[in-house]
């Protein structure tokens, strides 16, 4: 499998915000010429960036889409397109819930259920959306940490794929634009900054492409996805004064014996990971206070009546990851 070789880092005591949107804006004209691009915007600090790029370099000739696949956040589609319609950027939603869930029925191992993300996503969702919009270009969010994660084999981000050595114009029917692919998330959230995005966006703790089925260990189904979101709502209420770089629940796939009333009881874990980081590739487990760990606990179990066990992970990265799939 080929490997692209030729992307350099720009740093961030080296980046100057200005020019480089500049510079991007104009790039993605050239390329796009009077062409239409698509993009996917998810709401975090990459997507939302890459929006604005290119909805300066193409105005109306850009058609985003919000990929509602059923594993977001709670609220987190419609808060997304509402935020952007006030920036006169129109964004589609489109309800793919089913898809998702039909292709990740059944499997259990964390490259499968990836994979059977990034299939769905790009090849049958936007590659319909695409050939629908008549567009011949894709923008998207990749990053240089991805391509470095990728590369290193430490783990196949969903966005990966010409670097990989896949032809997306031959596999899918439309070829990729990576305006971010040299910058690492600190120097993402300086570009954010500039174009005009409020705190909110650029200082978005990061989340992962295949959201909150990074989350579930085992078996993605709508109720497993509810379980992990309910948590996360309340891990990131209660997290997100900590200072910490990126707070999240998972859902593991055993059950274990619990009580309630008086009655053992058999239900779900949750694990809480808080973690302390600069960019994602190595991290610290937070030190959070123990009172904020024991309103974790008490409010996990107490909304969510179906969990027992609430645990905090206390391992670093490496050889722990961030998420867990
Ligand atoms: P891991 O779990 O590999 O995560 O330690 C490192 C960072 O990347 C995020 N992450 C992803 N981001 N697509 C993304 O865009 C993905 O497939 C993906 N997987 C993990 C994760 O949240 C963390 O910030």
């Amino acid at each position: 499998m080929k490997i692209k070789d030729d992307i350099r880092e720009i740093k961030l005591e080296d980046l100057k915000a200005d020019e480089f949107i500049k510079q991007k804006v104009r790039e993605i004209s050239s390329a796009v010429g009077n062409g239409i691009a698509v993009n996917a915007l998810s709401g975090g600090v990459d997507s939302s960036t890459v929006t604005l790029l290119a909805h300066r370099a193409l105005g109306d000739r850009l058609k985003t889409y919000f990929i509602e696949n059923g594993l977001m956040r709670e609220g987190e589609p419609q808060r997304v397109v509402s935020f952007f319609r006030k920036l006169g950027i129109k964004v589609e939603l489109f309800d793919a819930r089913k898809e998702f869930f039909n292709a990740l029925k059944g499997l259990t191992d964390p490259e499968e259920k990836r994979e059977a993300i990034t299939q769905t996503f790009y090849k049958n969702v936007f590659g319909r959306l695409v050939k629908e919009s008549g567009a011949e270009f894709l923008l998207h969010g990749t990053i240089y940490t991805d391509v470095e994660e990728t590369l290193a084999g430490v783990k196949r981000q969903h966005n990966i794929l010409e670097q990989l050595g896949i032809d997306t114009k031959k596999a899918f029917g439309y070829k990729v634009i990576e305006p971010l692919v040299e910058l690492r998330k600190p120097a993402v959230r300086k570009v954010a900054k500039a174009l005009g995005l409020p705190e909110e966006v650029y200082n978005r703790p990061p989340f992962p492409g295949p959201a909150l089925a990074a989350r579930v260990i085992g078996e993605v189904t709508p109720e497993r996805i509810e379980t992990v979101r309910k948590a996360t709502k309340i891990v990131e209420d209660e997290s997100s004064g900590s200072g910490a770089f990126q707070y999240l629940a998972i859902l593991h796939a055993d059950m274990v014996t619990g009580m309630r009333e008086g009655k053992r009881d058999y239900g779900h874990q949750i694990e809480v990971r808080c973690w302390d980081s600069k960019d994602a590739v190595t991290g610290e487990p937070t030190r959070l206070p123990h009172d904020i760990m024991e309103r974790l606990a008490d409010r996990i179990t107490s909304e969510m009546p179906q969990v027992v066990s609430v645990t905090y992970n206390i391992t670093r990265k490496p050889p722990s990851t961030i998420e867990a799939v």
